[in-house]
């Protein structure tokens, strides 16, 4: 417990940073990397972490992993879909290793951390070089370095990741940056694996975190998305108690053109932060503000600590607040024990809501959490058809709230040119929707103002003003 709370040290860095810089010198190490990540923004950015340190050690990205000398999974196992796709490709490259004897394989993230995972790999995946959970991503450069001087596999996985400062970072987009604030989760939902895999919740202090955005600032950034499983219980267990909403009201005036953040508990979902994206004046109008379920009674076999009214309640409060808001949901279908009448309050609640987007999953148990236990899973069939109701709702549904915008003016921030045509450009709306208009290569990155005109395909469609 006490090992989760501490920072990693400045000597333990300053050591990995060794360890990068021998890697270097070596001249049988891999000169080119690809890494494959799968999951949510947290493995995003700590594939950039993974990029930074590789970086650090002499290697550049390779174009394909066909092509490269080491090829790194990182991986997630939230959904068994997510587990199995990456269980997949890892043993396709073992069919690669055969005609690049060289090609050096890892395998870190999610999945390793799960129990017996690393077990099955020394046994089933004896051709992975190294394998490591995300408590050892700090320790990357020392773990290589012994991948590199063996022919074993290199199989580690600790519990509980203490806070890594200060490794390098080398980020896909110079526009936009993740900002990891916290750790871990505490919330064990019945269903949910992050807090087996992840660990406890352990915030960053709120100086490193400032001190980290200044700089993202000073490069020229112009968006940032803070991390967590859970943002809205940030600050716990520091010294003075910080909030989320005082480290936003702290990062809005710093002033950083866009701020955005994920994920939120409904149930931690403060006042406070509701009035901080109230008064913020770069704190984007949206929400992601996972519901899973619209059925009290599952929601309490979820372990979610939220009625469906008190829900309801805070949508309305955000939506009073800042009028016009982009609302977004996560809903998982198929919960064990859940009734046809279950599933009607879950369409029910989405009716009510009316959310801009959704991502709607079913249902997959995870080995050890408290709802792989539970006696009445449901038939694959019946999620599938529930599911398939859930989407072409939501489908209908947001035509319809997508509509408000017609007309009104935007502000996007261009990711890149559109898949349609060249004279074309797509970006995020302040809403969290995507939106195309006319635009070339060199308003990649920029902000540019925008009045919608149409809806295509859960997309905007706009004219440059
Ligand atoms: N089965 C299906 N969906 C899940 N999620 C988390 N665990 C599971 C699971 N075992 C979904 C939740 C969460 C999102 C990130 O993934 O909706 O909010
Ligand atoms: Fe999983 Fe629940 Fe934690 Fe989200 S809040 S990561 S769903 S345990």
């Amino acid at each position: 417990m006490k090992k989760q709370e501490t920072i990693v040290s400045r000597e333990e860095i300053e050591r990995q940073y060794g360890f990068m810089h021998e890697i270097r010198m070596l001249p049988h190490r891999p000169e080119t990397y690809y890494i494959v990540t799968y999951g949510c923004q947290m493995n995003a950015h700590d594939s950039e972490k993974l990029a930074g340190m590789l970086e650090e050690m002499g290697m550049t990205p390779a174009p394909s992993r066909e092509e490269s000398d080491f090829v790194i999974f990182n991986t997630c196992c939230i959904r068994d879909n997510a587990e199995r796709r990456a269980l997949g490709n890892i043993t396709w490259l073992k069919e690669v290793r055969k005609t690049r004897p060289n090609l050096m394989i890892a395998v870190c993230g999610c999945m390793i951390q799960e129990p017996g995972m690393a077990e099955k790999i020394m046994k089933q995946y004896r051709f992975v070089n190294l394998a490591f959970g995300t408590s050892n991503l700090y320790r990357f450069p020392e773990l290589m370095l012994q991948a590199l001087n063996s022919m074993e596999s290199t199989v580690v996985v600790d519990d509980g990741e203490p806070v890594p400062e200060g490794l390098p970072v080398r980020r896909l987009r110079h526009d936009a940056a993740y900002l990891t604030i916290m750790y871990g989760c505490d919330n064990f939902c019945s269903y949910c694996i992050v807090p087996y895999v992840r660990g406890r919740e352990r915030s960053r202090d709120p100086g490193s975190i400032l001190k980290e955005a200044e700089d993202l600032l000073k490069s020229g950034i112009q968006e940032i998305m803070l991390l967590g499983q859970n943002v809205n219980s940030y600050g716990k267990g520091l010294p003075g108690n910080p909030s989320f909403a005082g480290l936003l009201s702290d990062l809005d005036r710093m002033g950083i053109p866009r701020i955005r953040f994920m994920t939120s508990h409904p149930k931690d979902l403060s006042d406070d932060l509701i009035d901080a994206m109230a008064c913020g004046k770069h704190i984007l109008p949206q929400f992601h503000l996972p519901v899973q379920s619209g059925s009290d009674r599952i929601l309490k076999l979820m372990n979610r600590h939220y009625t469906r009214e008190k829900y309801l309640e805070r949508v309305k409060r955000l939506r009073d607040a800042v009028p016009g808001i982009g609302l977004s949901t996560d809903i998982i279908v198929g919960f064990p024990g859940e009734t046809e009448e279950d599933f009607r309050d879950t369409l029910d609640l989405v009716r009510e809501v009316r959310y801009d987007s959704a991502f709607t999953f079913i249902y997959s148990p995870r080995t050890g959490t408290k709802a792989a236990g539970f006696s009445d899973q449901i038939d694959p069939d019946v999620s599938s058809r529930r599911i398939e109701e859930l989407i072409a709702l939501q489908e209908s549904l947001q035509k319809e709230t997508m509509k408000r915008f017609l007309g009104q003016e935007e502000e996007i921030l261009v990711e890149g040119l559109s898949r349609r045509s060249e004279h074309e450009i797509s970006g995020k709306g302040l809403h969290g929707i995507s939106v195309t208009t006319g635009g070339y290569n060199e308003d990649i990155g920029r902000i540019i103002r925008c009045r919608i005109t149409g809806l295509k395909n859960n997309t905007l469609t706009a004219e440059r003003i």
